[in-house]
């Protein structure tokens, strides 16, 4: 059984056999219409959402499956204080696979560990959200025609904004990609990324505040709104919240080739006015989210192999404890504080459930 909690879960040719599903699906929907008959998906979200979870349900009853679930911590036990493995246990009961999206980084890894169906990550806090990455994959592959030799700007909130995270650990695979990340200096990307994904696979990268210096040489736009209900200071997002807006006379600085990809929901980082630009891209991209959905609910519910294992060492001390207050594991108790060794001969770990970065004696 396989779950999806990280892009990175697939590698290179099962991403392309989910983008090739998905194209077929988008062309002949009649194939596909009884796919899942009999089966069930899940929908948790502990989270607010319209495109992701609405999609999953669309995805789902348009393969002939069944949707149960909820759309707001409030009205499931997590407001008795249970805990995600036994949710994660209970909904394996009732439904062939679920979908999960939580404010606490780690959650849905948490349930994927304890649920015997598979478990895809709706979006997990400031951490990472694998789908909207395949429907940013199948928006540059029908848009741009490939998926390497791209110079991508992320704009925005690049710090919170879990969207990009995903984005560029997929994009870390295939070559020639150079990436401007264009945001306020506040909300610039976490090392981690910097560190785990650009400079690992030697990707080509420049930090900017400027959008204007930037669009004329992108190919892509990756717009992102500023992630209000992650910051801890509401003068800062105050502060923030309007660094960056598109407007129909920025676009005139942009190639004719280069498109605008949005996860959505806007606030104010795009007028509407560029809206009517066929470079606008974020509206194909919502129904691409849907194709992507439907390609990865088959693959998975076909799969029985069991998850890739990895080889990394993994340690455990009492003493050494996550500090992150977005982790998992802040609010779970029982939970047990688990770390990835990243660098051994420096003592760099990293938590298993945030990627948060912590330092260990030798
Ligand atoms: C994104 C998310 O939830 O991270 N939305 C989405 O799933 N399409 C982006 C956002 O909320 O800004």
């Amino acid at each position: 059984m396989r779950s999806l909690i990280d892009i990175t879960d697939f590698s290179v040719d099962e991403l392309w056999d989910l983008l090739h599903t998905a194209c077929d699906i988008s062309e002949n929907p009649d194939k596909y219409a009884q796919k899942c008959s009999g089966k069930k998906l899940a929908t948790l979200f502990f989270e607010p959402s319209t495109r992701t979870r609405l999609s999953f349900e669309a995805a789902m009853l348009e393969l002939g499956g069944n949707v149960i679930g909820f759309s707001e911590a409030s009205s499931s036990s997590a407001a008795k204080g249970e805990s995600i493995a036994d949710t994660a246990k209970i909904i394996s009961c009732y439904a062939d696979i679920m979908a999960m999206r939580h404010p606490k980084e780690g959650a849905p890894y948490v349930a994927s560990l304890n649920a015997t169906v598979p478990v895809i990550n709706a979006g997990d806090g400031g951490h990472c959200h694998p789908t909207q990455t395949l429907a940013d994959l199948l928006t540059i592959y029908r848009e741009n025609g490939r998926l390497d030799n791209l110079t991508i700007g992320c704009c925005g909130d690049l710090k919170y904004g879990r969207t990009v995270h995903s984005l560029l650990a997929a994009m870390s695979r295939y070559s020639g990609i150079k990436v401007l990340l264009i945001s306020p200096k506040e909300l610039r990307l976490p090392g981690y990324i910097k560190h785990d994904v650009l400079e690992k696979y030697n990707m080509e990268y420049l930090e900017t505040e400027s959008l204007e210096d930037a669009i004329g040489s992108l190919d892509i736009l990756y717009m992102t709104r500023i992630q209000q209900e992650r910051f801890d200071s509401r003068d800062e997002y105050e502060r923030l919240k309007d660094s960056y807006v598109l407007t129909t006379e920025k676009m005139r600085s942009a190639k004719d080739t280069m498109r605008v990809l949005h996860p959505l929901p806007r606030v104010n980082e795009i007028s509407v006015k560029v809206d009517d630009d066929p470079r606008a891209a974020y509206f194909r991209q919502a129904l691409n989210g849907k194709y992507m959905r439907m390609a990865l609910i088959l693959k998975l519910l076909e799969n029985k192999e069991p998850s890739k294992k990895t080889n990394d060492e993994i340690l455990v001390d009492e003493n050494l404890l996550c500090d992150n207050p977005r982790c998992i594991t802040s609010v779970e108790q029982e939970l047990e504080h688990k770390f990835k060794v990243t660098d051994a001969a420096k003592g760099l770990c990293r938590c298993i459930y945030c990627e948060t970065k912590k330092v260990f004696q030798i």
